[in-house]
């Protein structure tokens, strides 16, 4: 298959691409802004199989598009700005990106006749006390980030029921893994941790996610791209849920860190307290998880504590300004 993967430079769509690449032999061309979270390091092991191509350029470029859509049979759509703190700061980039984006994607895609999937999340559904969200459930996003990735979606909806795109939606649950840029939960807590910097909780650490590991998520949305009912949105759940404080215990007991590391700081505005997917409409499709959180976290601890090489030009890089003002407090060296 050939496949146009857009914010393939990314942590879930790097993933993907070398799943597709080693596990299907598929052709892909990447097409990503190199935005702060994208890097070309991302993809070096993938660089040289055949039929891979890298374009750098943004999915709201209709020219670029229209060049790296040419001979695809499908598009999957990651490229997003996808930290809920920067989406309070400047939301900006979320507007342009979801939705004018993901709208020239979809023009492209239409022109095309190609198959299009767009790589949603469980924040569009808001939070839940108890159960778990179907993909009938109400769309009440609560941030920049959830409302455009959710405007984005219905739009995406909008081109199959007008067009007759073969457009899917998959929305995942919180995902861990290698290459996950530092700024998100796990990987800020595991690098603070392996250096003795001070583990930022917010609030009291009581928010509940629903863990998948990015192999699984990868996995999910391959699925769904080959068994998929075109205008179908299909949840992607981890197989597991964890507080968050409780996460933050975990990393300190694999990484031996001093427990008194934790620092409970102001929580984020309007911060979701629980999310949930119900997963059974793909679950029927033939996909399950395989990845439990307890595996796969320890898995995730080791890859980052091996490769020092990935994350030290960010730490020592734009991400410890960033760090600086979220936190108000510099990163250690
Ligand atoms: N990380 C999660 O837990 C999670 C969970 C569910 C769904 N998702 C969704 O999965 C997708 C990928 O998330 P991620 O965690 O890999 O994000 P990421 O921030 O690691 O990567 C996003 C990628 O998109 C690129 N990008 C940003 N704006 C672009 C633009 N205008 N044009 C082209 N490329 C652009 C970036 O350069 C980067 O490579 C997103 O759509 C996100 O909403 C993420």
């Amino acid at each position: 298959m050939k496949l146009l993967v857009c914010g393939g430079a990314g942590f879930i769509g790097s993933n993907f691409v070398r799943q597709r690449i080693a596990e299907h032999g598929d052709a892909v061309t990447v097409l990503d802004k190199l935005t702060y979270a994208g890097r070309e390091e991302n993809l070096a092991d993938v660089r040289d199989a055949p039929g891979f191509a890298f374009v750098h350029a943004g999915i709201e470029d209709a020219d670029a598009v229209a060049d790296a859509i040419a001979g695809a049979d499908a598009v999957v759509n990651f490229a997003a700005e996808t930290h809920v703190d920067r989406s309070i700061a400047a939301p900006d980039a979320f507007i342009t990106t979801h939705a004018l984006g993901t709208f020239m994607l979809l023009e492209a895609a239409r022109e095309r006749g190609a198959r299009y999937l767009q790589v949603s999340t469980d924040e569009v559904y808001g939070s839940i006390e108890r159960g778990s969200f179907t993909e009938e459930s109400p769309l009440l996003p609560s941030s920049p980030y959830s409302a455009s990735k959710a405007g984005a979606d219905l739009l995406v909806a909008s081109y199959h029921h007008t067009y007759g795109l073969e457009s899917l939606i998959c929305r995942g649950s919180n995902n861990y893994g290698p290459y996950q840029y530092p700024e998100k939960l796990i990987p800020l807590m595991i690098l603070n941790a392996l250096h003795g910097d001070p583990l930022p909780v917010y609030g009291d650490g009581g928010q509940v996610r629903n863990w998948i590991h990015v192999e699984d998520f990868a996995r999910g949305i391959g699925h769904v791209l080959a068994h998929g009912a075109p205008g179908e949105t299909y949840n992607v759940g981890g197989p597991d849920e964890a507080v968050n404080i409780d996460v933050v215990r975990r990393i300190i007991a694999l990484t031996g860190a001093p427990e008194d590391l934790i620092e409970y700081v102001a929580d984020r505005p309007g911060h979701d307290r629980r999310y949930s997917l119900g997963s059974e409409k793909v679950r029927a499709l033939g996909w399950e998880p395989r990845v439990r959180f307890d595996e796969g976290l320890e898995r995730t601890v080791e890859w980052y504590r091996d490769n020092r090489d990935w994350w030290a030009p960010i730490r020592s890089g734009d991400y410890r300004a960033y760090y600086e003002r979220q936190y108000g407090r510099s990163l250690g060296r």
